[in-house]
């Protein structure tokens, strides 16, 4: 608030000005105090006042805007000579401010705050007519109703880019009560409450017959006890009602909500002439209270007796008594006509002989036919709670599904708000009724015109006073304990609070005692194993916002080194807390170690969404960090984690994945950091872009470097990983031999126990990798019976891992396997499983490769276009998330569907296609199985080209000889063998695909193997 002041007449002599102003400031000092401001140090004619601090009660608008209101009257009737009397101008305006200079030692003067509200204030002041008071939007939001105003404006304030509404406050407003003064007659639909409207009802149905009761209706501010009154008292039909109602302004004012009733219920208005007033005041009264009663009603409401009600002569302690009595009585009368529903609203705030006026009534009321109800905080405590005809109600919290019909009635149809804002709202408002209405309202009106509303980073401005009054009444103890509980968060640890709070143990347990008495904290346990947690969200925030940046920085620090000193076990399980007390404590350093820890931890629980997060985080902080080694080192570390939380849910080829490692790199190769563990990692990212990608002779040289150089270094985990990167990707290059020499060697250096710690930096545990492709390789090489049994033993382990990446592996290659061996029933139940695992962790590549192993099963069962579709959708699906990878494999698999679909010529085309590919990109592996596929759907066209088949079958052969894949070689003599029988060349036949058949020794009972035998059998006869 500010005002300034200005002579009436300009000719002042400057001794008497000064003489005037002194007894002016005198004044204003006195008016400001008196409401509960501070004077800020006087410049000039202007004074600056705050409201809110030192320290902040819910209602401090109110009380600026009264002391505006009392300064103009009390200024005017200064005791100066007339012709040296002032005009006051009074500028209002609301807002956080940051109060610096000297602490809050003196309570009558200020020390400097800085913010908007004091420039706006001084605005306003300096546009008022003289002898009134601007108030600014910001206040007129907090005051709503309780004021007349008449809008002026808008007027052109600095600071503000469109002209503003401001209000000339007119005087206080006719509104009954708080409740409908800050409510302004708009009102939320009611939300539940069922239970206690029924108590209320049942209540009122008993005193009918003449026996009073009481209903104590208890519940923290806004938890809606007056809403509840007021849903009753609308239900009810034929009755009288009293309502009194408790002002947190006139807590010193003796009988003030006694008063405050008898007059609005006599209609008095301030033109009454005395004679009016008294036939107002006559009409009143129940005419059986008798005339010394009336006298000192009337005395009571200033109302001018007369002769005709002589006040009785009496000691103010008796005439109190005779008051109290004589307000009973009236009270009676009403009742003798009709059932009396009073209410006293917010007792906590009554004045002490009101306070005896309603230990009377609820004495009294047991022989009436009233019902009393009284309403207040949880913070006093009421003395009647035992007796027979006293109910007490305490107000719950409405729980979520409540809540969330609260918000949407509030917003009606008006602005649809996403279902997300809604579910945060309540979230944040724990149930309570004001604090969903107001932060539905902060969302409404916070948007943007046309955007969508969001959810609004700070606590709403008409909370916050209220919120910063629970907080301020806990004493500075109780809210510096507060606010270091808010800085470590919801929920908090006495041990840790204790670490960072510096405070001495008593000290702070007294304090803390107090916080959950007073309903701001739960408490589970007892210090020093208690936990605590703030019971509204809203609560921790404001006690958090109001730590200035430096205390709150510091405050952080000390979190955090209490947090690596004294917890080190919760440091190590949840990195990410200290990482954050880092971050806002403004340590990048330590605070970028440990996000890189947080994203290490949650890569290895496959919380990638989470530890992409915290990377981020991470990396942000980085990048401004001074350019040494230690934070080159630090940045790898988080690119390369980054790389490896990225690629399940983006995928392994994801340019996201490849920047993260190619800034990896870059780093690494100035660093020489060759032979790290990261550079190790980044070379296996490295890997996965490019053999994902569909490069796999890129891939197959990364793979060699990799275990070139884990070789020397006596790590069996990295020679592992290295065996097992050369042998994928020589399988898929189609050098299965020398592919099988490598898994063979990373096998043998498998001990499952050992390497659950590497599987989130290489893409799954290394070893359930390694059993899982050697598989395949058996299959290759034509150990049909062990590959079977070497995939379930991989899967086996893969199921046993906590790491998704790891089952995702184990499950594509064996169901890759199943489908290479035609093992129909178990390729369709993985394709299956694989599927709904790849759907349901979002896994996008994997999804597509499961589509495709499901069309393929479906074509071979139910040959036809919905299998050629589904393979197609799950093609476009992976190539979408980047992949290449096994594209031969793939347009071979889709080749064969068409091919069973009846669609022959387009097969046909599928697999040149696919020859081509694979010669293009070196993804070699397949080649033998696309030139048989070529010559079996060549043989189904209408006039077969057998030259051109033969050749192909020939092909076929050549190449699995050259690769050393028996399964295909085995395979394509079958098919080139049954040419040569169609031809007649049985010889040719049988001295073919004797000895391939020949060289097996087991998987006798395998489909490829059985066919073999069958057609043998023919010809040997
Ligand atoms: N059950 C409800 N359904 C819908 N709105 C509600 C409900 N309860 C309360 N409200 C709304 O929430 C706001 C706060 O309620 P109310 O003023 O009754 O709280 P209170 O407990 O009386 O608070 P105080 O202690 O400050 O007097 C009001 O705007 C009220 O209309
Ligand atoms: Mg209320």
């Amino acid at each position: 608030m500010v005002l300034s002041a200005q002579p009436r007449s300009p000719r002042l002599d400057p001794e008497d000005l000064r003489a005037v102003f002194a007894e002016y400031y005198r004044c204003c000092t006195e008016v400001i105090v008196f409401f509960g401001g501070i004077v800020a140090p006087f410049a000039g004619d202007r004074v600056l006042a705050y409201f809110g601090y030192p320290e902040a009660h819910e209602n401090d608008a109110e009380r600026a805007v009264r002391a505006g209101l009392a300064l103009i009257d009390a200024v005017v009737k200064l005791p100066i000579r007339l012709d040296s009397s002032l005009h006051v101008r009074v500028g209002i305006a609301s807002g956080l401010v940051v109060v610096g200079g000297p602490g809050p030692g003196d309570t009558a003067v200020a020390p400097l705050a800085v913010g908007e509200a004091p420039d706006f204030a001084a605005q306003l002041q300096s546009s008022a007519q003289p002898d009134t008071v601007l108030i600014a939007a910001s206040t007129r939001d907090l005051v709503r109703g309780l004021f007349d105003y008449r809008e002026v404006g808008p007027l052109a304030l600095e600071g503000l880019a469109e002209p503003a509404a401001a209000w000339q406050v007119i005087g206080t407003s006719a509104a009954e009560s708080r409740f409908e003064a800050l409510r302004e007659g708009n009102l939320t639909p009611l939300v539940g409450r069922d239970e206690e409207i029924d108590l209320l009802l049942r209540r009122w149905r008993q005193i009918q017959s003449g026996e009073g009761r009481v209903v104590l209706i208890s519940g923290e501010p806004g938890i809606g006890k007056s809403r509840l009154v007021r849903a009753f008292q609308d239900k009810l039909a034929d009755h009288a009602a009293l309502s009194f109602y408790c002002s947190p302004s006139y807590q010193d004012s003796p009988l003030y909500p006694v008063i405050a009733q008898l007059e609005r219920t006599a209609g008095f208005r301030r033109d009454d002439t005395p004679e009016e007033r008294l036939a107002k005041f006559e009409a009143l009264l129940h005419p059986s209270i008798g005339n010394e009663a009336t006298a000192l009603i009337a005395a009571l409401l200033s109302v001018p007796g007369g002769e005709r009600y002589p006040l009785p002569n009496l000691s103010p302690h008796r005439r109190k008594e005779r008051t109290l009595e004589a307000l009973v009585a009236q009270l009676a009368g009403l009742a003798s006509k009709r059932p009396v529903l009073a209410v006293f609203e917010d007792v906590h705030w009554m004045d002490p002989t009101s306070r005896e006026l309603l230990d009377l009534t609820v004495e009294q009321i047991a022989r009436l036919p009233v019902l009393l109800i009284v309403t207040f905080r949880p913070e006093s405590n009421l003395p009647w709670t035992d007796q027979s005809h006293v109910t007490n109600l305490s107000l719950r919290r409405l729980g979520r599904d409540e809540g969330g019909e609260l918000v949407r009635g509030l917003i009606g149809d008006s602005a649809p708000l996403a279902s997300k804002v809604v579910d945060d709202i309540v979230e944040r408002s724990d149930g309570v009724p004001l604090f969903l209405e107001e932060l539905t309202r902060a969302v409404l009106e916070t948007a943007p015109v046309g955007a969508v509303p969001a959810m609004p980073p700070l606590v709403p401005a008409t909370l916050h006073a209220s919120l910063m009054a629970r907080l301020d009444r806990l004493g500075p103890t109780g809210k510096e304990l507060a606010q270091v509980g808010a800085a470590i968060g919801r929920h908090f640890s006495y041990e840790l609070l204790a670490e960072a709070s510096q405070l001495s143990e008593p000290e702070s347990q007294q304090a803390l005692s107090r916080i959950v008495d007073t309903g701001l904290l739960f408490r589970r346990g007892l210090p020093p194993q208690a936990t605590f947690l703030f019971k509204h969200a809203l609560v921790q925030d404001t006690a958090y916002n109001t730590l200035a940046r430096g205390p709150r920085q510091a405050l952080h620090a000390r979190i955090a080194r209490a947090l690596e000193q004294k917890f080190p076990t919760a440091t190590q399980a949840q990195p990410e807390f200290v990482a954050h007390h880092f971050t806002e404590a403004g340590i990048s350093e330590q605070a970028a170690a440990y996000w890189c820890r947080a994203g290490q931890l949650s890569v290895a629980k496959s919380a990638f969404v989470e530890a992409i997060g915290q990377l981020r985080r991470g990396l942000l902080l980085v990048v401004d960090l001074p350019d040494t080694r230690a934070r080159r080192q630090q940045e790898i570390d988080l690119q390369v984690t980054l790389a490896a939380a990225l690629r399940f849910p983006k995928g392994y080829a994801h340019s996201e994945v490849s920047e993260a490692l190619d800034r990896a790199r870059s780093l690494m190769l100035e660093a020489e950091g060759a032979g790290t563990i990261a550079y190790f990692a980044m070379l296996f990212g490295l890997v996965g872009v490019n053999y994902i990608g569909g490069r796999p002779r890129v891939a197959h040289e990364y793979a060699k470097e990799f275990l070139s150089l884990a070789q020397p270094l006596a790590q069996p985990q990295l020679l592992l990983m290295g065996h097992q990167l050369v042998g994928m990707t020589l399988i898929v290059t189609g050098d299965y031999r020398a592919a099988f020499t490598h898994l063979e060697r990373a096998v043998g250096l498998y001990k499952p126990e050992e390497y659950q710690e590497l599987a989130y930096r290489f893409g799954g545990d290394p070893g359930v990798r390694a059993l899982s492709i050697r598989a395949w390789a058996l299959w290759h090489g034509g150990r049909f019976d062990e590959a079977e049994k070497a995939g379930q033993e991989a899967l086996y382990q893969a199921r046993q891992s906590v790491h998704l990446e790891t089952l995702a592996y184990a499950l594509s290659y064996n169901c890759l396997t199943a489908v290479s061996a035609r093992r129909l029933p178990e390729a369709g139940r993985l394709a299956n499983e694989l599927t709904s695992f790849a759907r349901e962790h979002g896994y996008a590549l994997l999804h597509g490769y499961g589509l495709v192993l499901q069309g393929w099963v479906m074509g071979k069962r139910q040959p036809g276009g919905a299998a050629v579709e589904q393979i197609r959708d799950g093609l476009a699906a992976a190539r979408a998330a980047g992949s290449r990878f096994h594209e031969p494999i793939v347009f071979g698999l889709l080749a064969e569907a068409l091919g069973l679909a009846g669609e022959v010529e387009k097969g046909v085309e599928v697999v040149a296609e696919a020859l081509s590919a694979a010669k293009n990109s070196g993804a070699r592996g397949n080649d033998a199985e696309l030139h048989r596929l070529r010559a079996h759907l060549l043989g189904r066209l209408p006039s077969p080209d057998r030259t051109e088949m033969e050749a192909s079958c020939r092909l076929a052969l050549a190449a699995a000889r050259e690769q050393g894949t028996r399964g295909f070689e085995l395979r394509a003599a079958v098919s080139l063998a049954r040419l040569l029988v169609a031809q007649g060349r049985r010889n040719e036949a049988r001295d073919l695909l004797a000895p391939v058949y020949g060289w097996f020794t087991e998987g006798f009972d395998t489909p490829d193997l059985q066919e073999a035998k069958a057609l043998l059998e023919t010809l040997d006869g």
